[in-house]
């Protein structure tokens, strides 16, 4: 059988609420396994991307996650199999403390007391967070908040996930163990990044944004080589 996409955009215009159009005539594709980068220069339109993505931004043209139109009704069960990391940690953590927030999504899937809590635990785990599970998520160091966001995505087990800026604020150390964290997981990733070096670590493909517009999607190795390219667009 022929994969299908994971995630396939086609003649995407996206609009934020006050009517700026972020992204104007956007098309691709991620199959299953084949990790991708969002890059390109402040203002270009990453975070829209993803956040359009997720349901969370008015649009026209086709978005198809996992074979299902993106829809208002379907939103909920894509949101089962695809998750966010946002920019900001503080979009991400509300509750009273860190294992109430990566208990959320969990809660909602009508999972059993124990199934939470064995995922809750799991994660915070995986994530070296067990530590910091009681306290409350506004008091955590940035780059705590950080992973502390990623957990509460990681426990809904996505297929995909989306990722904005995660490496922002990370020390070098943990940005590290976050790359092959990540390249274990058994998911594919969006990742919109200034970080080229991470991008190289985890994903072989990238596409390449400028005011919204789709400017290429290349191979990560083709781009890195590419200096005016890279210039052109505010990535070196
Ligand atoms: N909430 C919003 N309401 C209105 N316009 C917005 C909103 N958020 C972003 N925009 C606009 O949409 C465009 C794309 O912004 P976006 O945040 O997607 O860029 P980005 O590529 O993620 O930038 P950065 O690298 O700074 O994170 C910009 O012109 C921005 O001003
Ligand atoms: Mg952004």
């Amino acid at each position: 059988m022929v994969d299908q996409p994971l995630i396939k955009a086609a003649n995407l215009v996206c609009e934020h609420h006050d009517g700026t159009v972020a992204l104007d005539d956007v098309s691709f594709e991620v199959m299953p396994g084949r990790s991708l980068a969002v890059v390109g220069p402040n203002g270009a339109g990453k975070s829209s991307l993803l956040t359009c993505l997720m349901g969370f931004l008015k649009y026209s043209g086709e978005i198809t996650i996992n074979g299902q139109v993106l829809t208002s009704t379907s939103v909920p069960q894509i949101r089962r199999v695809m998750t966010m990391v946002f920019q900001d940690p503080d979009d991400q953590l509300f509750m009273p403390t860190l294992a109430e927030d990566v208990a959320f999504g969990p809660n909602n899937l009508g999972l059993s007391s124990d199934q939470v809590e064995s995922r809750v635990s799991k994660v915070l785990d995986r994530l070296n967070l067990s530590e910091l599970r009681d306290r409350p998520p506004h008091h955590l160091s940035f780059g705590e908040k950080r992973r502390a966001a990623l957990a509460t995505a990681l426990a809904m087990n996505p297929s995909i996930l989306l990722l904005d800026e995660p490496t922002a604020n990370l020390d070098p150390a943990t940005r590290r163990e976050l790359a092959e964290y990540l390249a274990g997981l058994d998911a594919t990733l969006l990742i919109a990044t200034h970080d080229l070096e991470f991008v190289k670590a985890l994903c072989p493909r990238v596409i390449l944004l400028s005011k919204g517009r789709l400017i290429t999607e290349v191979d990560t190795s083709c781009l890195l080589q590419n200096t005016a390219l890279l210039r052109n667009h505010r990535l070196a």
